[in-house]
C-alpha cells in the first residue's frame, strides 16, 4: 500500500503522527541576544500538527551568531527562552527539532563583537548580508580555523544539543547545509586545508562527524538529525563532487543510527536563486543512507506525495508554504486553499506576517 503524507512514522526515539514537516526557517524575532519570548512560542504552537516541527537555525557559539535576530542556544536566558518553545508545542501535542548552526565565514564582523569570522580556508562568502542600518554588506576574508578553534566549535555544537533537550525540545537538526560552518569544510570550494580536516573526502568530513559524534554522546542518536544542501550554491559554496561527497558523509552517518536525514534538493528556485545547475545528489544520497530520509525543496502536495509514493523519501519537509498556512496538514486533508506568504515580513519585525496567519476553519472551506 501506498504510504501517504498523512501515515504516522518512527523518527529515532519518536511516534510521529503524520509525514508533513515544518522545514527550519530564520525569522529573525529574538531580539539583539537571540532569546525566544512568547510570540516565538506562540508562532511555532500554531504549527504544531505538522509531524514534525525543525526550528530557524539557532547559534551554538557567539563568534557564530551572525544573522540579526536570529535566536541562540548558549546562555541560560535562551534556554530558558526555549523552554517556552517547546511547552507551548508539547501541549499541542506537536514534536520540535532545533536546528543548530555555527555560521562561519557567512557572518558580518560587526555582529560577533568586531571578531573575523570563522572558516576552514581564508574563502571569503560570496554576496551579502544586510549590516544593522539595513545597508547590504560584503563579507570579509575570515580568520583561517585553529585546530583549538576546530575543538571549541565541537564542543559548542555538543553543549548546544545538551542546552536544547534540557530546554525540553525533542532533538536537534545539525545544519550541515546553505555553506555554513559544517558545509564549508565539507566542500573543496571553502575547505583548502592541508591538515587533517581537508583534502580528502574523509577529511573534509571529519569537522561533521566529529560533531556528530559528540552531540550523540550528550542527548543519543535517536534525537539527532542532519541536514545537508549538496547542490545548493548560496553564498557562493561549491564543489567539485557534491555525489561523492555527500555519499560518504552518508556512509558514514548510517553507522550511527541518526533519527533522519534531511536534504533539500531541489535547492531554492526562487528569484534570489541558489541553485547551482547541478544534477541532484538527493536519489544517490537515497541508496547510501538506508535510514528515514527527508526531502524538501519547492514541494507542494501533489509533490510531496509523489516523493513518497515514489519511495524517494520517507517525510517531506515545506518551508514557505509553513510561514503563511500554520494549519498546513488540515488544509491538505481537506484540500483547501492555501495563503501566500509576505515575503517582506520573512525576517524580524513582530507578529505581523508572524502569528497572524490563522487557521482555516474546515467548515468554511
Ligand atoms: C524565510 C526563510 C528562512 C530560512 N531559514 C533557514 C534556516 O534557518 N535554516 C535552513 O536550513 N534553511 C532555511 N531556509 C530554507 C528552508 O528551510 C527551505 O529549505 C526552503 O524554503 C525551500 O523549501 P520550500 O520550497 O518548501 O520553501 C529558509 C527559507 C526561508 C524562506
Amino acid at each position: 500500500m501506498t504510504v501517504t503524507l498523512f501515515d504516522p512514522i518512527q523518527l529515532g526515539d519518536y511516534h510521529l503522527k503524520n509525514r508533513i514537516f515544518m522545514a527550519p526557517m530564520t525569522r529573525a524575532r529574538t531580539g539583539p541576544e537571540g532569546i525566544p519570548n512568547e510570540l516565538v512560542a506562540t508562532y511555532y504552537a500554531q504549527r504544531a500538527s505538522a509531524g514534525l516541527i525543525i526550528t530557524e537555525a539557532t547559534a551554538v557559539h557567539p563568534r557564530g551568531h551572525g544573522w540579526p535576530g536570529a535566536p541562540g542556544i548558549y546562555t541560560d536566558q535562551q534556554q530558558e527562552g526555549w523552554a517556552k518553545v517547546s511547552k507551548a508545542v508539547h501541549a499541542k501535542g506537536g514534536r520540535i527539532f532545533m536546528q543548530i548552526w555555527h555560521m562561519g565565514r557567512a557572518v558580518l564582523r560587526e555582529s560577533i563583537q568586531g571578531q573575523q569570522a570563522l572558516a576552514p580556508s581564508a574563502i571569503p562568502a560570496e554576496g551579502m548580508l544586510p549590516n544593522s542600518e539595513g545597508v547590504p554588506t560584503a563579507f570579509e576574508i575570515p580568520e583561517v580555523m585553529s585546530i583549538s578553534q576546530i575543538k571549541e566549535a565541537v564542543s559548542a555544537f555538543a553543549d548546544a544539543a545538551r542546552r536544547a533537550v534540557d530546554a525540553g525540545l525533542d532533538g536537534v537538526e545539525i545544519h550541515a547545509a546553505n555553506n555554513f560552518l559544517i558545509d564549508a569544510f565539507l566542500r573543496d570550494g571553502t575547505n583548502q586545508r592541508d591538515d587533517e580536516y581537508g583534502g580528502s573526502i574523509e577529511n573534509r568530513c571529519k569537522f561533521l562527524l566529529e560533531v556528530v559524534d559528540a552531540i550523540i554522546a550528550k542527548i543519543g542518536a535517536g534525537k539527532v538529525g542532519i541536514r545537508f544542501s549538496p547542490t545548493n550554491a548560496m553564498f557562493g559554496i561549491k564543489d567539485t563532487n557534491p555525489e561523492a561527497l555527500f555519499t560518504h558523509a552518508a556512509r558514514q552517518l548510517i553507522k550511527r543510527n541518526l533519527a533522519y536525514l534531511h536534504v533539500l534538493e531541489p535547492a531554492l528556485d526562487s528569484g534570489n536563486s541558489m541553485v547551482a545547475g547541478l544534477p541532484p545528489v538527493a536519489p544517490a544520497l537515497r541508496e547510501s543512507y538506508d535510514g528515514l530520509m527527508i526531502l524538501n525543496g519547492s514541494l507542494n502536495q501533489e509533490t510531496g506525495q509523489d516523493a513518497l509514493s515514489s519511495n524517494a523519501a520517507d517525510a517531506v519537509a515545506f518551508g514557505t508554504p509553513y510561514i503563511s498556512n500554520p494549519d498546513l496538514v488540515e488544509r491538505y486533508e481537506n484540500l483547501i486553499a492555501l495563503t501566500e506568504p509576505n515575503p517582506e515580513t520573512f525576517y524580524g519585525g513582530g507578529a505581523e506576517g508572524y502569528t497572524d496567519y490563522t487557521a482555516k476553519e474546515v467548515e468554511n472551506a
